[in-house]
């Protein structure tokens, strides 16, 4: 082998130049006051994201009634009045959905109530949905927010809670981990071992969706796995909830409030993560069809298997309802990536959703901007292109959806 020689590397004036902190301290900030203009000249002139509203057949739609029934009850005057625009469409918001859902419950018209509202009723215990794998890019956080955006719509309670330190999610549902989190505001604030804890429901906040809460995430959450090990060898306080049990305890407190909450886990499984897992009801792979992605997953599963085992032991109790494989960023004209999803599917069976979610440019795109598709309106993208992703999406979420009402017993 060849001797390397190192003092070659060592610059002769190396007093004069900065230290490694300095320089990346002063990127950091070039980075984060160029990402603060960017955001303000996207979300210009407010950086507060407003939901856009939905036309008549559109939310005709997603009531569940015919678009005439819709003009009748605004023209009989029952109910919110949509707004008029110039064209002379009716339009509106998802607060004026909810609205005339609660109204269209209480007279039910033959129908049963949840058809119209379909909260959690007695005996329907909470969803906690976690959204994982320990791939990056294997599209946890996208799934993460269109789920959470798609139940919200479709009139359910939801709570998104961001895992990742990274909080791509909480970028997407309009909090920037940035500039509006700032200390003792994520997840961590709930869960932590110290005097500071805070009940999660200060922490929590609404979004630009009605009926869609966030518990924003930032870097402040890896201090969760830096004080675990320290209160376990402290050893637990009497009525303290271990490390697997915090975000369980958590989410307790406010579980009346919500139907579903889904969780983004981050792409490694620490503390934070196993207690994610733990708090859930049911769990959602994310899974990429490519060799190396499902050679990583594999090592995932075995990890996971053998974390829960310990957590089993230490007491801690864990049954889902469901576990499913989502196949996402498919792209069902490339052979290696069938093949894989085959294999997948001949292994896993129907713990493989049957729907996968499709690549698309309109998703990317969409996450290019921290926009999801649901924000965006089918104008503000080539029509083909949005609605191919939208079906795909809702093909997805609806099969999810389905899962969660055969939790509840509903079907
Ligand atoms: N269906 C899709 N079509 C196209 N791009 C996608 C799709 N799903 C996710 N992406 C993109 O892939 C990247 C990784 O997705 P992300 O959801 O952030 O993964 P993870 O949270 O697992 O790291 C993002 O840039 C996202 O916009
Ligand atoms: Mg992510």
């Amino acid at each position: 082998m060849r001797e390397i020689n190192v003092s070659v590397a060592i610059k002769p004036n190396r007093m004069a130049l900065p230290s490694v902190d300095e320089t990346i301290g002063a990127q950091a900030e070039l980075l984060s006051s160029q990402l603060q203009s960017m955001s303000e000249a996207l979300l210009a002139p407010s950086s507060v994201k407003t939901l856009r509203r939905f036309t008549s057949g559109e939310a005709a739609r997603l009531i569940g009634v015919s678009d005439s029934t819709l003009r009748k009850m605004s023209l009989a005057g029952e109910g919110p009045q949509p707004e008029v625009a110039s064209n002379g469409r009716r339009l509106y918001t998802l607060a004026n959905i909810n609205e005339i859902r609660a109204l269209l419950a209480r007279s039910a018209r033959g129908r049963e109530s949840f058809e119209f509202v379909p909260h959690r009723r007695d005996g329907e215990h909470l969803q906690v949905l976690a959204v994982t794998n320990f791939k990056g890019g294997s599209g946890k956080t996208t799934t993460t927010a269109h789920l959470a955006q798609y139940l919200a719509l479709q009139g359910y309670r939801v709570l998104a809670v961001d895992l990742d330190p990274q909080a791509s999610l909480s970028a997407l549902l309009g909090v920037l981990p940035e500039l509006d989190v700032t200390a003792n505001q994520t997840l961590y604030a709930a869960i932590r071992y110290d005097a500071e804890r805070r009940k999660l429901s200060d922490i929590i906040r609404p979004t630009y969706f009605e009926g869609l809460d966030l518990v924003p995430g930032n870097l402040e959450l890896m201090e969760f796995e830096h004080t675990t090990p320290k209160a376990l060898s402290a050893g637990t306080r009497s009525g303290e909830a271990l490390f697997f049990a915090r975000v369980a305890a958590a989410l307790d407190e406010v579980a009346d409030r919500y139907d579903v909450v889904v969780i983004d886990c981050p792409p490694q499984l620490g503390f934070l993560t196993l207690s994610g897992l733990c708090a859930a009801t049911s769990m959602i792979v994310t899974v990429h069809p490519q060799m190396l992605d499902i050679s990583s997953m594999s090592q995932f599963l075995l990890m996971t298997r053998d974390l829960l085992g310990v957590v089993r032991d230490a007491g801690g109790e864990l049954k889902y309802d469901f576990i499913r494989y989502l196949l996402t960023r498919f792209e069902p004209q490339d052979a290696p990536q069938t093949k894989v999803a085959a294999l997948l599917r001949n292994l896993f069976d129907d713990h493989v959703l049957t729907n996968p979610m499709v690549k698309s440019a309109a998703v990317s795109d969409a996450g290019l901007t921290k926009q999801t598709l649901y924000e965006i309106g089918r104008e503000n993208l080539t029509r083909s292109t949005y609605d191919r992703a939208m079906e795909a999406l809702d093909a997805v979420n609806s099969e999810v959806e389905m899962l969660i009402k055969q939790a509840w017993g509903r079907i």
